[in-house]
C-alpha cells in the first residue's frame, strides 16, 4: 500500500539526466531534476521571486536558474543563491520505485 504523502508524478525515463522536468500534482507545480550522476531531486515549479516555471530554466552545476531574471537556487536544498532571490524554494523528498518517480509531498 502506498505510504501517506507519496505521489506518482513521472517514469524516471521521463526525465533525462541533466534535465528538469515540470507536472502538474492537483493545485501544485512541482519540478523534478535528474542531476547528472543520477540523483533525482524536486521542489516547487514556480519561481519565489515572480511568476516563472523553473522547468523552463537551465539545470546546471546543481542549481536551477529561472528563466526570467536568471535567480538561481540549489536543487538539494532549495537555498537560494543570491539577488533577486530573497526565499528560498520547498524541496521535497523523491523516491524510486520500479521505474516511477515519487514525491512526499506536504497535506
Ligand atoms: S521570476 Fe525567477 S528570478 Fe525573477
Amino acid at each position: 500500500m502506498a505510504e501517506a504523502g507519496w505521489v506518482r508524478v513521472a517514469a524516471t525515463a521521463d526525465v533525462a539526466e541533466g534535465q528538469v522536468l515540470g507536472v502538474r500534482v492537483g493545485e501544485r507545480d512541482v519540478a523534478i531534476y535528474h542531476l547528472p550522476g543520477g540523483d533525482y531531486c524536486a521542489s516547487d515549479n514556480i519561481c519565489t521571486h515572480e511568476f516563472a516555471l523553473l522547468s523552463d530554466g537551465w539545470l546546471e552545476d546543481g542549481c536551477i536558474e529561472c528563466p526570467l531574471h536568471a535567480g538561481r537556487f540549489d536543487v538539494r536544498t532549495g537555498k537560494g543563491q543570491g539577488a533577486p532571490i530573497d526565499k528560498d524554494l520547498d524541496v521535497f523528498e523523491v523516491k524510486i520505485e520500479g521505474g516511477d518517480l515519487l514525491v512526499k509531498l506536504p497535506g
